[in-house]
């Protein structure tokens, strides 16, 4: 799959520039305000007692926010944060090497933790609960299990795929949080924080254009920004105007809803040779020639949730919102 511009996903080089763009504390963090404010409580709750935060898991789409928060959260509690993802624990002892170096108090953060192998699951769930580790010695006849004391630390769980965690897993976290995407006003006030960070001048207009293109989501926003930015420079200009935002996103193929080039071969392929739907996504795939699953895990996310797309039990729909931002005639049934 070649890099989209409006791919919610972090492009190869971009994690490193991303890390300097990260707001380091509750106040800076923009939106997501039920989110924010439960946290802030359990937090203020947790220091007020001396204890651990209860564990918390963050869901939601990619770009959201998730690891920023994660990274927030042990700033607020004053503690380290030490940081893996799902699929880089291989084996059980790789978890416990991980479990029993934390310091009290710390944040351990499981990226991806949906793809935790069961095995490695089940090592969590004591630590999770009692802080302990029960550690198998031995083996065969001789084998022993011995119980492990670690220091208390609280789990920070992020998935994009909060369905796919096992109830088990689930239920011992105190915490959940989802994250949902953001308003074109709190988008326009990340693209305006990131431009002062990266010393882009901006107009507020030329923020409000970038934020309306960027799929609720600031990785993309912050993206598109770093994009139009070269059109300013390469064009001599000190700020980026509005006029200037849509005429570079227009050439990057960004249309006025941030939808590229794949989002209207997927919506014109259905309305051109399908009538507009139902028709299955094995179809849809075979057609344009995209993978079913990334089909359903990349492209269609974003076009269910502005409405251009509905998912019925014979197949996918285009709405009639699809043929107006296409300005073409709304069929009729008949
Ligand atoms: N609420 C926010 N306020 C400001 N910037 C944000 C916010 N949420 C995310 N960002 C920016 O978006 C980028 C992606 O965020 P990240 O936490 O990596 O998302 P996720 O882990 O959910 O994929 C980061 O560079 C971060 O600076
Ligand atoms: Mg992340």
């Amino acid at each position: 799959m070649d890099e989209r511009l409006v791919s919610s996903e972090a492009e190869s080089e971009e994690s490193y520039l991303e890390q300097s763009l990260r707001p380091q504390t509750l106040k800076q963090y923009i939106g997501q305000d039920k989110v924010k404010e439960n946290l802030e409580v359990f937090i203020e709750a947790a220091k007020m007692r001396s204890e651990t935060l209860d564990h918390v898991l963050l869901y939601g789409p990619p770009g959201l926010g998730k690891t920023t928060l994660a990274t927030i959260i042990a700033n607020e509690m004053g503690v380290n944060i030490r940081t893996t993802a799902g699929p880089a624990i291989e084996r059980p002892g790789d978890l416990a090497a991980i479990l029993t170096a934390l310091e009290p108090g710390d944040v351990l953060f499981i990226d991806e933790i949906h793809r935790l192998h069961r095995s490695i699951e089940e090592v969590l769930y004591p630590a999770m609960e009692d802080f302990c580790l029960d550690i198998v010695i031995g083996k065969g006849s001789t084998a022993r299990s011995v119980r492990l004391d670690l220091p208390p630390f609280t789990l920070v769980g992020a998935t994009t795929r909060v369905g796919l965690l096992t109830a088990p897993l689930r239920d011992r976290f105190g915490v959940l949080s989802r994250l949902e995407y953001y308003t074109e006003i709190q988008l326009a006030d990340i693209v305006e924080r990131t431009a002062e960070i990266l010393e882009i001048g901006i107009d507020p207009e030329g923020a409000l254009e970038i934020a309306r293109r960027s799929r609720g989501t600031p990785r993309i926003a912050n993206r598109l920004l770093r994009r139009v930015r070269d059109f300013a420079q390469v064009q001599g200009r000190q700020a980026i105007t509005n006029e200037l935002a849509v005429e570079a996103l227009e050439r990057l193929q960004v249309d006025r809803l941030g939808l590229d080039h794949i989002d209207h071969k997927l919506l014109l392929g259905i309305i051109e040779k399908f009538r507009g739907g139902p028709v299955g996504v094995d179809t849809i795939s075979a057609t344009i020639g995209e993978e079913s699953h990334t089909i359903e895990d990349v492209y269609e996310p974003y076009l269910l949730q502005i409405g251009f797309l509905q998912r019925t039990p014979r197949g996918r729909i285009v709405t009639d919102l699809v043929y107006k931002h296409f300005q073409m005639e709304i069929p009729h049934d008949d």
